[in-house]
């Protein structure tokens, strides 16, 4: 029984080896000064790290970032109303105007004009109205490759239209839209972490040094240190009781659901 026990523990060990994390920690997690400022949305003030507010961002970051957009005089500022917005790309009322739909036609100026959704149901709209519509907040209607709509959710690359993949920091390979791996990450300095899209699931590098060098998928962070932790997630592992560990989602910590399922299984194994 105890060798089978083991044996499972090893099987599930190892099939979840590989480590993901979900969730940016709130940024009061971060108790270090020099940590805190190394995490792009949080600002050290006061003794203590808050989120970085929008008017601090710069150009390029600033889109990127929930709740805030860069308004039409330049400035990163807290997202207003989607109307008022105008991209010259519709899919930027989406990417960069936090889930704005877009309308289907250029104004005078040539911009297409953001606007709020109404939730649809994709596979109800008709192939001219179906682009820049939402069923949700994760959930955007587009054209499949068979040109009919489809729902697709920001949070993963895989099977993305061509046409939007790029723009959701997704890579087009052998004509499929998937998410970028540690393997395509060439050099030492680039090797931290890639992301399904800008916003899904990250996934921590290592740089593996051997006869042929490279970037591989981190399978723990026992290497990590206080300093190096949260820079190398992106601030969604964070140092606790000197381990690197992942952040809570709704920073409360909670058990995470592996760990929960390994002990269900052992509970059930014990009854047998
Ligand atoms: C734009 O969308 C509206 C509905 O929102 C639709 O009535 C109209 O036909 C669409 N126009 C074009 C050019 O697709
Ligand atoms: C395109 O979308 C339609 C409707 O959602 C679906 O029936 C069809 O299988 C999709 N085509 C492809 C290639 O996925
Ligand atoms: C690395 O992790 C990704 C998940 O981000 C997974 O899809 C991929 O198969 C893994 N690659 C290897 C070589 O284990
Ligand atoms: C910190 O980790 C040690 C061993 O790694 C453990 O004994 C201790 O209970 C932990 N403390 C907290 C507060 O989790």
């Amino acid at each position: 029984m105890k060798n089978l026990i083991s044996f499972i523990q090893i099987f599930i060990f190892n099939t979840l080896a590989v480590l993901i994390a979900k969730y940016q920690c709130d940024c009061s997690l971060f108790l270090d000064e020099l940590v805190c400022q190394e995490v792009d949305t949080c600002d050290w003030i006061n003794e203590l790290c808050v989120q970085k507010d929008c008017s601090k961002f710069n150009e390029n970051e600033c889109d990127l970032i929930q709740k805030c957009s860069l308004n039409s005089e330049g400035k990163c500022e807290a997202t207003q109303f989607c109307s008022t917005y105008q991209v010259k790309d519709q899919i930027d009322c989406i990417i960069k105007k936090g889930n704005c739909a877009a309308e289907n036609i250029t104004n005078d100026a040539g911009f297409y004009q953001c606007k709020s959704y109404i939730p649809v149901d994709c596979n109800s709209l008709t192939d001219e109205n179906c682009q820049n519509n939402y069923e949700d907040g994760q959930t955007f209607c587009w054209l499949n490759s068979t040109k009919q709509c489809q729902s697709y959710s920001i949070n993963s690359c895989l099977g993305l239209p061509l046409d939007v993949c790029e723009k959701l920091n997704c890579k087009i390979l052998s004509d499929v839209c998937s998410s970028f791996q540690c393997s395509d990450l060439t050099s030492q300095e680039q090797c931290t972490y890639v992301k399904n899209g800008y916003w899904g699931e990250l996934t921590p590098c290592l740089w593996k040094v051997d006869s042929t060098p490279k970037c591989i998928n981190r399978t723990d962070t026992s290497d990590l240190t206080i300093e190096t932790c949260s820079k190398m997630t992106d601030g969604r592992y964070y140092w606790k009781n000197e381990t690197c560990v992942s952040c809570p989602k709704n920073y409360d910590d909670q058990i995470s659901s592996s760990f929960q399922l390994i002990l269900f299984l052992i509970c059930i194994l014990h009854e047998l």
